[in-house]
């Protein structure tokens, strides 16, 4: 799969900006999944920047969210709905965005959420990061190939990681999320995976050369024909 490898994350965020601003010149209300995560936080700081000073209009921008915490609802602080909010779509003003059913994550709920990314035409851009395991939204390793959006149970390690969210909520990390499927994330017309950091380089490393496998669910993008990783020279190094 095509990897380009910069020297700092500010760098990454930069094409990560590039590539949206090209996105947008192509069709003018595209949809975008967008992820949440540390790693996002340079580049959604860059989009910004750039969409306050006038480069850059996110505005027509139909935003799909990949994942949540399952039970969380719009006044849950340590939501993934509430960063993104915080982060990316009040800064930009995009005001169309469609959120998973986490509150009541029902079948026919989740059946509606992926009916509405297809009515939308389906994702053109979605981009991604990559969790220590290898997961991609939460899709825990495991997680099948063709797998929809669903409930999924969270692994200890990825509740670990994401402890740092809860801390001012009296609420505990939840055991249980929702999220995009591996089999919905691909048929996005293109997929952007961004990696940082000297802690991803290991599993990077494993989801590029290692097999193919639902084992390291980020390899599974592999299989897709236009999927791109961007990483900086930390997570892109050879361990
Ligand atoms: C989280 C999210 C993912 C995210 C990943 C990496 O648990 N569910 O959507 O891509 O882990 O997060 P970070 O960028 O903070 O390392």
């Amino acid at each position: 799969k095509s990897l380009r490898i910069f020297d700092t994350p500010t760098e990454v965020a930069g094409a990560v900006a590039d590539r949206l601003a090209e996105v947008l010149a192509q069709h003018p209300r595209p949809v975008i999944t967008f992820p949440t995560g540390s790693t996002m936080l340079p580049v959604y700081r860059e989009i910004v920047a750039r969409s306050q000073t006038g480069q850059l209009d996110l505005r027509g921008v139909q935003g799909i969210q990949l994942d949540e915490y399952a039970g969380v609802d719009d006044h849950t602080e340590a939501s993934f709905r509430a960063w993104l909010h915080e982060h990316l779509l009040a800064p930009t003003g995009i005001t169309a965005f469609h959120t998973l059913p986490a509150h009541d994550p029902t079948p026919a709920a989740l059946a509606s959420y992926e009916q509405v990314i297809a009515s939308y035409g389906g994702v053109d851009l979605a981009i991604l990061g990559i969790g220590g395991n290898g997961h991609i939204a939460f899709n825990e390793p495991g997680s099948p190939a063709d797998s929809r959006t669903r409930v999924v149970e969270l692994d200890r390690r990825t509740r670990q990681a994401n402890e740092r969210y809860w801390t001012d909520s009296d609420a505990f990390v939840p055991t249980r999320a929702v999220t995009q499927g591996i089999g919905t994330i691909l048929e996005a017309r293109e997929v952007l995976l961004i990696a940082t950091g000297a802690e991803k380089a290991e599993i990077l490393h494993e989801a590029l050369h290692g097999p193919v496998s639902e084992h390291v669910p980020a390899s599974l993008i592999r299989s897709h024909p236009h999927a791109e990783v961007l990483a900086d020279a930390a997570a892109g190094r050879q361990p």
